[in-house]
């Protein structure tokens, strides 16, 4: 029995099906990124596992409890979202003494204590009595991960946690998210539309795509075994091309260049190519107009003839080819 059990969800907002049967485990202890586009329903899917929402039909299970009807204040979740919902006009330890109130049983000096632990444990000590304005995005967000957490929740909610920030605060942040759910060991749901920051923080990826679940598994898995085409495409970069009795995919990485025309699988026209640092991706066409990618060493690439029309003699190794069924390649 997983820890959160969701169980075919449906939800429509008038007559738009936001959720359409939408089922996934959550183990205890688990982080779990919810990950799609804007639109797909990841936010209406968190509210309901908080009980913000109701939905249609369907069950969901918090530690075997269908917990379906129960309001929010029973569950016993901390949420953060994507902008700060601290109170303004409340200092950091006072807007985390809020949260606690709705603790009963705790006293004044058991509180004043959970305050200063999970002030540590977000490393907010030294602000604990400014105002959310007197403080960044980062610290902000990190003060409204402590109230969430300082009642002791059994599971924690974040909706876009980091997306309101800057890049390199983002980045510093996932790190930090992330380290305090396993110093923790709380099971964890994480919304967000960023794939590199769901490969990077989650244990487990639920993929969403137009209110339907299309693949959840671990993030490798997810890499490299991308169930659907939009998987594929919408998780780092892939290469597309028309095969017998459908579709194949290949990572631009794993599309291997050969030395001469022997042996190779393919043969593209180079069209540019673009220097990443330590990877350059050369960009080629294949007959019937097929675009391709292929990144390379940028050492390597040194060694190519990468003017335009020059050719690239490709190999696309068997156990690095995904093949898709017509079927599926239709509904990309
Ligand atoms: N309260 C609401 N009333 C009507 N439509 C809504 C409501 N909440 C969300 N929607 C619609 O449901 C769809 C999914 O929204 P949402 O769950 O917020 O997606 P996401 O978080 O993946 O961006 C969107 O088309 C949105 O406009
Ligand atoms: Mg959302």
């Amino acid at each position: 029995m997983a820890y959160l059990e969701i169980r075919n969800i449906t939800k429509r907002f008038d007559k738009q099906t936001v959720l359409d049967g939408v089922h996934a485990d959550i183990e205890k202890g688990e982080m779990v990124c919810v990950l799609g586009p804007s639109g797909c329903g990841k936010t209406t899917l968190l509210r309901i596992v908080a009980g913000l929402e109701t939905a249609d039909c369907g069950s969901v299970y918090i530690n075997g409890r269908d917990c379906t009807a129960l309001p929010p204040a029973k569950r016993n979740f901390g949420i953060v979202f994507q902008s700060y919902a601290l109170f303004p006009n409340m200092t950091v330890a006072e807007n985390i003494l809020f949260g606690l109130r709705r603790k009963r049983g705790l006293g004044r000096e058991e509180m004043r204590a959970r305050v200063d632990e999970v002030l540590r444990t977000v490393d907010l000590s030294e602000h604990r009595n400014k105002y959310p304005r007197q403080l960044s995005g980062g610290q902000q967000q990190r003060a409204a991960l402590a109230r969430a957490i300082a009642p002791a929740p059994s599971y924690l909610l974040l909706d876009e946690p980091l997306s309101a920030l800057d890049a390199k605060v983002r980045l510093r942040l996932r790190g930090e998210i992330r380290a305090v759910q396993r110093a923790l060991g709380i099971t964890t749901v994480m919304v967000t539309h960023d794939q590199e920051e769901a490969l990077t923080m989650a244990d487990k990826i639920i993929v969403m795509n137009r209110a339907a679940v299309e693949q959840i598994g671990r993030p490798r898995e997810i890499y490299d075994r991308p169930a659907t085409p939009f998987v594929a495409s919408f998780i780092g970069a892939m290469n597309f091309y028309p095969a017998q009795g459908g579709m194949c995919a290949i990572r631009p990485e794993r599309v291997e260049i050969a030395g001469t025309r022997e042996g190779c699988d393919m043969v593209a026209e180079i069209k540019g190519f673009e220097f990443k640092g330590a990877m350059t991706r050369i960009y080629g066409v294949l007959p019937k107009q097929t675009e391709i990618c292929v990144d390379i060493a940028s050492d390597r690439a040194d060694g190519i003839d990468i003017s335009r029309s020059a050719k690239l003699y490709l190999r696309m190794p068997e156990e690095h080819l995904i093949k898709y069924p017509p079927a599926a390649s239709r509904v990309m």
